[in-house]
């Protein structure tokens, strides 16, 4: 147990049950310092078993982190190389011993244009841990927020073609259970460090009402601390989906 626990009837304070990471700046980090932007991408890896860590002490339920976007392909072929190669060796290395930690893990993301190698290691990651009941660990891996809409999309139709699904039985609820998130709990943060303050095609149905924390910070600088500061800043926010007053039946306690 933390000081930072789950809501409970009696008004704590409300850890959210799901984060999302856009960790960026790891080619800044590594500008400022003289080195190769692949050492800012070696760097995050650390930031990401130090968040991966902080997680699970700070009982949330789902972490999702995104690694690598549909546009990233357009970066120059030696670092999406370099990127490529540092997922397989984060599965290779940190596979075991998520597993260890009762860690599911689940990929979102579309396995197009991916090498038959990497997918079977998203794939093993998924299934390996796929009943285990820790923290959920969203890895978006070549994830597009449009694409996975577009996506969900195509699958509604073809149900409609089949005759499996009525046009006018199609909700937000049948949109949402089409996406790579079908199941996943809407997340309720989404940090993102270096200071950008954009969603950069991710999550984009998802975090409809989610809250945003941007900080300064460089991802590969990111650490328990860092997270604390905004998960202290969530808190401290009052959620109102469209509801009028703070003192109403809809307020989530997020206060500290
Ligand atoms: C985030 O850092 C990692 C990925 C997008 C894969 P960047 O590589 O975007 O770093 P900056 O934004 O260029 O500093
Ligand atoms: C978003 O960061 C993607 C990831 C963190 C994986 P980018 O660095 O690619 O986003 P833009 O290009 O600055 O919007
Ligand atoms: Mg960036």
């Amino acid at each position: 147990m933390t000081d930072l626990d789950h809501a409970t009837p009696n008004d704590r304070p409300a850890v959210p049950a799901h984060v999302g990471i856009i960790m960026d700046g790891n080619g800044r980090w590594a500008a400022a310092r003289g080195l190769p932007r692949i050492e800012g991408h070696r760097r995050g890896v650390e930031a990401l078993r130090r968040t991966i860590r902080a997680a699970i002490e700070l009982n949330i339920r789902y972490l999702t982190v995104y690694s690598f976007s549909t546009e990233n392909w357009s970066r120059p072929a030696a670092e999406v190389a370099d990127l490529m190669f540092l997922i397989k060796r984060f599965i290779r290395n940190d596979l075991a011993e998520l597993h260890q930690h009762d860690v599911r893990v689940k990929i979102i993301g579309t396995r197009d244009g991916l090498k038959p190698d990497i997918v079977g290691m998203l794939d093993e990651a998924q299934d390996l841990t796929h009943r285990n009941r820790g923290l959920t660990l969203v890895v978006a891996f070549n994830y597009g927020g449009r694409q996975e809409l577009a996506a969900a999309v195509r699958r509604i139709a073809e149900r409609v073609l089949a005759g499996e699904l009525a046009p006018h039985s199609i909700s937000t609820e049948t949109v949402a259970d089409h996406l790579d998130t079908a199941g996943i709990p809407d997340p309720d943060l989404i940090i993102r460090t270096s200071g950008e303050q954009r969603l950069s095609n991710f999550l984009m149905w998802q975090t409809a009402y989610a809250e945003f924390v941007f900080q300064p910070g460089h991802w590969p600088d990111f650490d328990r601390c860092a997270l604390e500061s905004a998960l202290a800043a969530y808190m401290g926010r009052e959620r109102r989906f469209g509801g009028t007053t703070a003192e109403g039946p809809l307020k989530v306690k997020t206060a500290l």
